[in-house]
């Protein structure tokens, strides 16, 4: 069936399978790989994305869901070369390291910082708890976000 949604501000629209996920349609249909897939069964979270604001594990989200919704992907962040306080804060913590987790966990991250100017510690673990990481130990990337909160208090977008 043909479905057409708001991907990072822009219509799309994808002729997909009744039962294929909006990961599947994302990275093969329409070409943005940013967003990966790890355990494919919604355990790690590498997968995150955005549909209505909201994160979402689009390895099981069903695509023809995403129908009339706005989904906002990794790539949607950075304005051109310009990175986002987050992908920024990101990099200057060294909270990337493979890299494999980081497209999900900013976006788990800007669901939260869209949501709370100002989340606390506990915040933050509560909304990354789904985002697995191997490499960093998870320190970095709470003090990323941390940092990324703190510039948006200080009036960045
Ligand atoms: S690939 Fe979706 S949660 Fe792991
Ligand atoms: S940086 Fe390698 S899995 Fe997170």
């Amino acid at each position: 069936m043909k479905i057409e949604f708001e991907l990072n501000g822009q219509v799309v629209s994808a002729d997909v399978a009744p039962d294929a996920t909006l990961l599947s349609v994302l990275r093969l249909d329409l070409g943005l790989t940013g967003t990966k897939e790890g355990c494919g069964v919604g355990e790690c979270g590498a997968c995150t994305v955005l549909v209505n604001g909201r994160a979402v594990n689009s390895c099981l989200y069903p695509a023809v869901k995403a129908d009339g919704r706005r989904v906002n992907t990794v790539e949607g962040l950075a304005d051109g070369d310009d990175l986002s306080p987050l992908q920024a804060a990101f990099i200057e913590t060294g909270a990337v390291q493979c890299g494999f987790c980081t497209p999900g966990l900013l976006m788990s991250a800007k669901a939260l910082l869209d949501d709370k100017t100002s989340p606390s510690d506990e915040e933050i673990v509560e909304a990354l708890e789904g985002n697995l990481c191997r490499c960093t130990g998870y320190r970095d990337i709470l003090k990323a976000v941390r940092r990324a909160a703190g510039r948006r208090g200080e009036g960045e977008p």
